[in-house]
C-alpha cells in the first residue's frame, strides 16, 4: 500500500508538472520577447521552403549572424508523419501546422517571412524571382530577392510518371489540403452510396477505395482508412457496410520494400485479416474517372490487363522533381548526370554552384527522402552557418589584433597571446565534419492499432510489430510533434476520437 500510495503520489505530481508546463509554455508563446533587427551590413541568407529540411535549419540557426529570409507558399510547417491521421478526421489538421510567423518569432533577432513560390534561381546573379500565388494578390506579386547564401529546401511533388488521367482523377497525400480532399470524398462516396435506388453494382464501385503506391504512405492510409470504416462510418451507415473495401495496390512484389522481410509479412498477413486487399505486381497504366487500368504479371511471368473499379482513388507512387529544381540542375553543367534531385556534396554543396546548399527530398546526398533526413541535414546546415559566422568574427579578430600590435609596440606580449588563442579558437570552429546522418530507424501505421518498427538498436536493429509497437509509435509521433501545442492538440485529438467517434460530416 505504501508503494501505491507513493505511485499515486509521483503520478499527482507528473500530471500537476505537465499541467503547469503546458500553461508556462502557452504563456512564453503569447508573450515572446522583444527580437532585435540584425545588422542589415550583414549577408542575406534566403531559405527556401518551410518543410522538414527549412525548419530544422531555422530552429537552430543564430539568425542575428546573418538578414534570414524565407521563402515559401505555405506559411506553416506540416508534420507529415500523421498526415494519414487527418485523412479520416482521426487528427484534426490544425493540430499538427505550426505557423512559420511563430516560429520566427520566437528566435532572438527578426527574420523576414514572404508567403511566395521561388519560380527562378538566378545562380549568375545571385537573386531568386518569387511570385505571389495565392488568391489574394497585391499590386506587387512577383519580384525579386537577392541572396548571398542560399539553401534550398523545396522538397518534391507527386510522382506520376506520366500516367494518363491520374491528376485528373486521384488524390494526392502531400498537403493539408490532400488530407481533407480525402476525407470529403471518403464521405461522399459513402453518401452517394447510401443515395435511394442505387443500384448494387455502382454501391460496389464507390465503397471500393483504391490505394496505389504499397509505400509508407499509401500502406498508412489505407490502415487509417479501414480503421475509418469498421469503427465509425460501418455503425452509421450500416446499408453500405457489405460493400465497403480497400485495395491496396503495387508494382513491385511485396509492400514496404524498406521494412525487414519479418515486417513486409506481418504486415501483409495483419491486411489480410483487415480485409485489405494487397495486389503486388501489378503496375497501374491508365486512370479514367471511374476505373483503373492495371498490367498484373502472373507467377508464371505473363502480363494480364485488368480494370478495376473505384469511387475513391488515392495515389502515393513517391517523390518527383519539383520544376524549379529542374529549372535549376539545367542551369548547372555538374548536374546534368542527376536524375533524383540536386546532386550535393558532404557540406550539401549543391554541386557546381556557389554558395548554394540544399537539404530535403529535393536533394541527392545518398539517403531515402524521409523527414528524418531532411530535419538532421537542415540541423547540420544551421550548425554550418553558425560557425561560418563565428569563423568571419574570428578572422576580423586576428585581423583587428594584428593591426593594433604595430601602433601598441609596448602591449605585444598580450597581443600574440591573445592572437595565438585566437586562432586556436578559429581552427576548432573552422573544423567541421562532413555530414553524416544516424538512422535512428523506421515506423509506420499498419491499421487495427497496430504498427511496425525496425529500429536502431546497440549496433543493430530491432524488428517488431503489433499492438506494442503501436504505443511505440503514438509515443514516439507525440514526442516528435513541432511544439507543446501540437502535441496538446495531437493527444485530445486521439482522446476525443475514441470517446466520440471520428466527425463523418463532409467538408
Ligand atoms: P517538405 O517537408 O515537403 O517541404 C517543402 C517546402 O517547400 C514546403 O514548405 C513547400 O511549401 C515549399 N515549397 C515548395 N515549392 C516551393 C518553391 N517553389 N519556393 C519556395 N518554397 C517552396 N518521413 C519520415 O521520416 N517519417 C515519416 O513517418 C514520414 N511520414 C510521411 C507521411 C506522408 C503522408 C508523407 C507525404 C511523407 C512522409 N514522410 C515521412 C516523408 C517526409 O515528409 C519528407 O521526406 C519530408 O517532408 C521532406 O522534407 P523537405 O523539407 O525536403 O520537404
Ligand atoms: P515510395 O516511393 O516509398 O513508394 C511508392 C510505391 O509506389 C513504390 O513501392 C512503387 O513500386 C509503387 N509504384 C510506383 N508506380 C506505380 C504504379 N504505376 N502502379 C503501382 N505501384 C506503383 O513512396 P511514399 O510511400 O509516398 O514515400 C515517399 C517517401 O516518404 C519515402 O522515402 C518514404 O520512406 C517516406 N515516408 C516514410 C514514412 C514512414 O517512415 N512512416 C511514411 C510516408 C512516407
Amino acid at each position: 500500500f505504501r508503494y501505491l500510495r507513493w505511485g499515486f503520489r509521483l503520478t499527482y505530481l507528473y500530471v500537476l508538472g505537465s499541467i503547469g508546463y503546458v500553461i508556462y509554455d502557452g504563456y512564453v508563446s503569447r508573450h515572446p520577447d522583444d527580437q532585435f533587427t540584425p545588422d542589415p551590413s550583414k549577408k542575406n541568407l534566403v531559405i527556401l521552403g518551410t518543410g522538414w529540411g527549412s525548419v530544422a535549419l531555422l530552429k537552430k540557426l543564430d539568425t542575428e549572424n546573418y538578414n534570414v529570409i524565407v521563402v515559401s507558399p505555405r506559411n506553416y510547417f506540416l508534420f507529415t508523419p500523421l498526415l494519414p491521421s487527418c485523412t479520416t478526421g482521426n487528427i484534426e489538421h490544425r493540430s499538427i501546422m505550426e505557423p512559420v510567423r511563430q516560429i520566427l518569432r520566437s528566435k532572438k533577432a527578426s527574420a523576414m517571412y514572404y508567403e511566395a513560390e521561388c519560380t527562378h534561381i538566378d545562380s549568375e546573379r545571385k537573386v531568386i524571382k518569387i511570385s505571389d500565388n495565392s488568391d489574394v494578390k497585391g499590386d506587387v506579386h512577383v519580384t525579386e530577392v537577392p541572396y548571398d547564401l542560399l539553401v534550398v529546401g523545396v522538397g518534391a511533388e507527386n510522382a506520376t510518371f506520366g500516367i494518363p488521367g491520374v491528376r485528373e482523377n486521384s488524390c494526392f497525400l502531400k498537403e493539408i489540403k490532400d488530407a481533407q480532399a480525402i476525407r470529403t470524398k471518403i464521405m461522399d462516396c459513402v453518401e452517394t452510396a447510401g443515395f435511394k435506388d442505387q443500384n448494387p453494382e455502382e454501391i460496389s464501385r464507390l465503397m471500393h477505395m483504391v490505394v496505389v503506391g504499397g509505400g509508407p504512405t499509401g500502406v498508412e492510409f489505407a490502415g487509417e482508412l479501414r480503421d475509418f470504416f469498421d469503427e465509425d462510418i460501418k455503425k452509421l451507415v450500416p446499408q453500405i457496410a457489405d460493400s465497403f473495401k480497400v485495395t491496396l495496390v503495387e508494382a513491385l512484389p511485396n509492400v514496404l520494400p524498406m521494412f525487414s522481410k519479418q515486417l513486409i509479412d506481418y504486415t501483409e498477413s495483419t491486411f489480410k485479416e483487415e480485409h485489405i486487399e494487397i495486389m503486388t505486381k501489378t503496375m497501374v497504366k491508365n486512370v479514367t474517372d471511374k476505373f483503373i487500368e492495371a498490367e498484373i504479371t502472373r507467377p508464371d511471368g505473363k502480363k494480364e490487363l485488368t480494370k478495376i473499379p473505384y469511387g475513391l482513388l488515392v495515389w502515393a507512387t513517391g517523390n518527383a522533381l519539383r520544376p524549379l529544381v529542374k529549372d535549376l540542375m539545367s542551369q548547372i553543367p555538374a548536374q546534368k548526370d542527376s536524375r533524383r534531385g540536386l546532386a550535393v556534396n558532404e557540406y550539401l554543396v549543391v554541386q557546381g554552384a556557389r554558395d548554394i546548399w540544399a537539404v530535403g527530398d529535393c536533394a541527392v546526398a545518398g539517403y531515402a527522402p524521409t523527414a528524418q533526413v531532411a530535419s538532421q541535414e537542415g540541423a547540420f546546415l544551421a550548425r554550418l552557418f553558425n560557425n561560418m559566422a563565428k569563423t568571419e568574427a574570428l578572422e576580423a579578430k586576428v585581423h583587428e589584433l594584428s593591426s593594433t600590435l604595430n601602433v601598441q609596440p609596448g602591449n605585444s606580449a598580450q597581443i600574440v597571446k591573445d592572437i595565438e588563442s585566437t586562432e586556436r579558437q578559429l581552427r576548432r570552429v573552422k573544423d567541421i565534419k562532413p555530414f553524416h546522418y544516424s538512422h535512428q530507424g523506421s515506423l509506420a501505421y499498419i491499421g487495427s492499432e497496430k504498427a511496425v518498427a525496425d529500429v536502431a538498436w546497440l549496433n543493430g536493429n530491432l524488428a517488431s510489430g503489433g499492438k506494442l509497437t503501436y504505443l511505440f509509435w503514438r509515443s514516439a509521433y507525440l514526442s516528435m510533434c513541432f511544439s507543446t501545442r501540437n502535441r496538446v492538440l495531437v493527444a485530445l485529438d486521439w482522446v476525443k476520437a475514441k470517446v466520440y467517434g471520428r466527425d463523418v460530416s463532409r467538408e
